[in-house]
């Protein structure tokens, strides 16, 4: 190992180094947590970001594997500070957990800006926690290492292999339909989601996981390890052993992360058919890092990066699948000429480096270039009159007929709105209908929630219809599938033009031509423009007044403007006088 710092180099000395009363305070107070100067001087110190808590079901292995990491800090002469941060829970947080990414954002960077941390590990794997917590460590630029937490087991009811997300959706329409009974449903209730660890399918966390991986901020292999698998808990000591040595070498994010690595990341997300939820928290990393990263680079991407996962919602396998066959290095040495394999990562290797020789032990999950699910468009980025900042739809997770279409709108103002009605037999609704939903974006929702898998009318469902084209500037479970346009941009909430989109307007849309539009003249739409009445602030007081003013768009990223790198600012902790 290069050592490029000495002792008194370290963050930590301002705290523990120094000869004042300050500094005596820091240290009588680490006595009386039971240590002594032997443990902690002279060493670096490791904060370790743990996302644990009691109401997040994927992060309950946390408490154990702290102490691996921990483990791995003393083997490796550094002093542990775990700091317990925000959990995002997925399933509980409402309205949505995206509204506090931001605030976890800024809580790991305050905590590691406020305490003595010389490096980082970062705890996370539900859904936000992961852009998160790296949005905030890229910030702060100390040398960090991503710990991901791994997807859970595969589900399991009455013999059939379940998938978080995906298969919840699918037997909800198919007891909507009548097709199953309320029994079958508690089987799928408790069979679903049975062992540590984040949803299994190709959703919004193993999407962002492996992202983070492929940024290079994870050992390798990290982000495929199942929870439970005792191989986790090793990925959890070595990584504790690395963030020590990466302190000495003075690896921080500014060194690993570049406009490359992030096209590295878009294109194995997009073989992933990863969640189109990465799109948003990828374009914010970017952003946090000076990387002015628009969405019309994951369109250009798609155009020739193959769908290579054969991973539920756009394919048939779960992520333990996915482990066994290989992970995520397999799958990345599949595209090494599609990728800059010279990129650095927090190992001190590059990502060619790391995946060199990585081989694929079941080519039906990991698909061989010449067999790939589909040859490109993973994610197709469209612009229209209703969406001239963009919207994103999966291609692969739609049926194929609906990727050119023209139907009439039904809209819902909003989600009360489509709750009320959208099961009324009377609903004037057929299979070619273009359902809508507005104020359901950044601001209007509140929190883009994922509400973009619009459901399907009730009388439909019992025709077997399972999919339509649905439209909204809300965002959708990675675990999701169906045609559904999604992050309309800008927002219905604050007066884009789709707000002026009406029941009975013709909606075209043509994806191979990447087109969205309302079929309506422009002095149409001029006349409801003029007509539009701006709806009242959500709200306030508090987090939510502050998450009104400073968010930003979703092709922006739905980042803080004062939180955001953009436009480029050299890339320091800007650390005030610390006393
Ligand atoms: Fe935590 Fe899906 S609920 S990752």
């Amino acid at each position: 190992m290069a050592k490029k710092k000495s002792p008194e180099e370290l963050r930590s000395h301002r705290w523990y180094g120094v000869k004042d009363l300050r500094s005596f305070g820091h240290r009588s107070r680490t006595a009386q947590m039971g240590f002594t100067q032997d443990d902690y001087a002279g060493k670096p110190v490791i904060a370790i970001i743990n996302t644990w808590s009691d109401i997040n079901p994927c992060h309950t292995h946390f408490k154990d594997r702290v102490e691996e990491v921990k483990r791995g800090i003393w083997q490796a002469g550094g002093f542990p500070v775990e700091l317990p941060a925000s959990t995002l829970s997925e399933p509980f947080q409402k309205p949505t957990a995206m509204l506090f990414r931001n605030m976890l954002a800024m809580e790991t960077e305050e905590l590691l800006r406020a305490y003595p941390a010389d490096g980082a590990v970062l705890m996370g794997g539900c859904d936000k926690t992961t852009p998160a917590m790296l949005m905030g460590a890229i910030t702060m630029n100390l040398p960090v290492i991503f710990m991901p937490g791994g997807p859970m087991l595969r589900g399991n009811w009455n013999g059939a292999t379940l998938g978080s997300g995906s298969d919840t959706w699918k037997y909800w329409a198919e007891l909507r339909a009548g097709n199953i009974t309320e029994d079958d449903w508690k089987g799928v209730e408790n069979g679903i989601a049975r062992s540590p660890g984040h949803c299994m399918t190709m959703g919004t966390a193993s999407t962002m996981t492996s992202v983070a991986e492929t940024l290079g901020f994870c050992l390798t292999g990290a982000s495929s390890i199942p929870a439970p698998d005792s191989r986790h808990a090793q990925m959890a000591s070595l990584t504790g052993r690395r963030i020590v040595d990466m302190v000495w070498e003075d690896l921080k994010p500014s060194d690993i992360i570049t406009p490359a690595s992030f096209d590295n990341a878009i294109r194995v997300a997009l073989a992933l058919s990863g969640s189109t939820n990465s799109i948003v928290h990828i374009v914010a990393l970017a952003r946090r890092a000076g990387i002015d990263l628009t969405i019309d680079r994951f369109d250009e991407l798609a155009r020739t990066t193959p769908v290579l996962a054969n991973l539920r919602p756009a394919g048939k396998y779960l992520m333990e699948d996915f482990y066994y066959a290989g992970g995520l290095p397999a799958l990345i040495n599949q595209l090494t000429d599609l990728l800059d394999v010279n990129q650095k990562t927090i190992t001190g290797k590059t990502l060619g480096e790391n995946i060199a020789g990585a081989r694929v032990f079941n080519d039906d999950v990991i698909r061989a270039r010449d067999n790939a699910l589909s040859e490109s468009d993973g994610i197709a980025v469209l612009r229209g009159n209703i969406a001239p900042d963009g919207a994103v739809i999966k291609p692969p997770a739609a049926e194929p007929h609906l990727l050119k279409h023209t139907g009439r709108a039904l809209v819902f103002e909003n989600y009360t709105d489509m709750a009320a009605r959208i099961d009324d037999p009377d609903l004037d609704v057929d299979e070619n209908s273009v359902i809508v939903l507005k104020q359901a974006g950044p601001q209007g929702a509140p929190g883009m929630p994922e509400w973009g898998q619009l459901p399907i009318p009730q009388k439909l469902l019992a025709k077997g219809v399972r999919d339509m084209l649905r439209i909204s500037d809300a965002r959708m479970s990675g675990t999701s599938y169906g045609a559904c346009v999604l992050h309309v941009a800008p927002e219905s909430y604050i007066g884009g033009p789709f707000a002026l989109v009406q029941t009975g307007d013709l909606i075209e849309l043509d994806v191979p031509a990447r087109k969205l539009n309302v079929l309506i003249s422009d002095a149409e739409l001029e006349t409801r423009r003029s007509q539009w009445v701006a709806p009242p602030p959500k709200f306030e007081r508090g987090y939510g007044m502050l998450y009104q003013q400073h968010v930003s768009q979703a092709n922006k990223g739905c980042d803080f403007d004062f939180l955001e790198t953009i436009p480029v600012k050299q890339l320091d902790s800007g650390e005030p006088e610390i006393h």
